[in-house]
């Protein structure tokens, strides 16, 4: 494809920032505009390392304001949409669905109207919508999610993520927009907002809190390191067949507590203090409402048709993980104070 400007949508959250990251470091020929609300979870320090980049720009922006993005796409002429903004985290959700609904809904809605309206049924033009494995609900044991399981969300932010999808096909059913979806597992990596399990374990395990685990922990993830995401998205927005879905995942099933049991003992070892140490601070809490059993993806379409897959063992890729924390911790003390604090003791507070 000829794709040259690029929009990236929610390019200062956590996945967004290594996609950004990625594409300006390799494709200096290309322009690469990142819109971001900059809510509790995006943050510009994600970007220091590229913000001056001559191919590289920043705007602040709000996928729910139509008007804007109409102008926006009016006003730039993008050739191609990696679509990443959205609110995220299922806990939040159960909280507040109505602000799910608008920015994963209505403003995955508004991008897809700004597009139609100003692409004018250009064929090489695309528009990749990033979407989550559970927009499929959960999985029994032995079975794995494929692109043509059927969808069946279980919580708001599910199912606010499986309404944008339909809405991503429906604009390539009736209206012909070239459009991409991919639907991935949990990630783990640098800038995650410690409200989720792997930063929201090694953050506690750092401010020796307890480690909240919902229900018995037995609860099963699978987990790809955040850069080898970032690399499938490159590999589907520049060879994927557009209207086709591809599932992406790292093979790597983990139940709950076996993580953290796992996390424990490498912050132990890190942290050289006795083995045992943080898995004291482990506690069983009251369970998600809902809470999915188990996640497990199929990604052989995208490795056996694009050529991708994932780069690092888990075990390493905690490791790298758990270093950057450790290397990082003003990183993580700014998002948890500061103009942040409100939204993570929000969260804190109500385990
Ligand atoms: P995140 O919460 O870290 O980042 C989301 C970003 O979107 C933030 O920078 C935020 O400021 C921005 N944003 C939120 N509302 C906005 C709005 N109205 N207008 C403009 N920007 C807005 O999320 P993440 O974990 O990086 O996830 C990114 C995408 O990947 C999401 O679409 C998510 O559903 C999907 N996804 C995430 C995972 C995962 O494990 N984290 C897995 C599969 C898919
Ligand atoms: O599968 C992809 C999805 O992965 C993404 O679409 C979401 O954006 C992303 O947040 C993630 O959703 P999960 O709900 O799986 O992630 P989370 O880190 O919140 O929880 C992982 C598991 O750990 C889940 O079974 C709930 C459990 N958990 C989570 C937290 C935050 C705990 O036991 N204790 C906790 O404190």
């Amino acid at each position: 494809m000829s794709a040259k400007k690029i929009l990236i949508t929610g390019g200062a959250g956590f996945i967004g920032s290594h996609v950004v990251r990625l594409f300006v470091n390799k494709y200096p020929d290309y322009e690469i505009v990142n819109l971001d609300k900059l809510t509790y979870a995006g943050n510009l320090e994600n970007l220091r390392d590229i913000e001056n980049k001559v191919n590289y720009r920043f705007i602040k922006g709000d996928i729910v304001d139509a008007s804007a993005m109409l102008k926006l796409f009016a006003d730039e002429q993008f050739d191609g949409v990696i679509h990443l903004a959205a609110e995220s985290h299922v806990d939040r959700s159960l909280e507040n669905p109505n602000e799910f609904v608008m920015t994963n809904i209505i403003g995955t809605v508004n991008l897809l109207q700004a597009a139609l309206k100003t692409w004018n049924n250009d064929s090489s033009k695309r528009f990749y919508h990033i979407s989550t494995d559970e927009v499929y609900g959960s999985v029994e044991d032995g079975s794995l999610f494929t692109e043509h399981t059927p969808i069946d969300p279980q919580s708001p932010y599910s199912s606010s993520k499986a309404g944008s999808d339909h809405f991503v096909k429906a604009f390539h059913n009736s209206y012909k927009l070239p459009v991409l979806i991919s639907r991935c597992s949990n990630n783990y990596g640098a800038n995650h907002f410690p409200e989720k399990l792997i930063p929201l374990m090694i953050n506690n395990i750092l401010e020796n809190k307890p480690l909240p685990v919902y229900g018995k922990g037995e609860n099963v993830r699978d987990w790809l390191y955040v850069e080898d995401h970032a690399s499938a998205i490159d590999a589907i927005f520049h060879k994927g067949k557009t209207g086709e879905v591809y599932n992406i995942g790292g093979n790597n099933e983990w139940k709950n507590i076996d993580l953290v049991n796992f996390l424990c003992s490498l912050m132990d070892k890190k942290l050289e203090r006795p083995e045992g140490t943080s898995a004291k601070l482990i506690t069983y809490v009251k369970d998600r409402p809902g809470h999915d059993l188990r996640y497990a993806i199929d990604s052989s379409k995208l490795q056996n048709d694009l050529g991708w897959s994932p780069s690092l063992v888990f075990e390493v890729g905690l490791e790298k993980t758990v270093d950057w924390y450790l290397n990082n911790k003003e990183w993580l003390s700014n998002v948890t104070s500061g103009q942040y604090k409100d939204y993570y003791t929000q969260m804190y507070s109500k385990r």
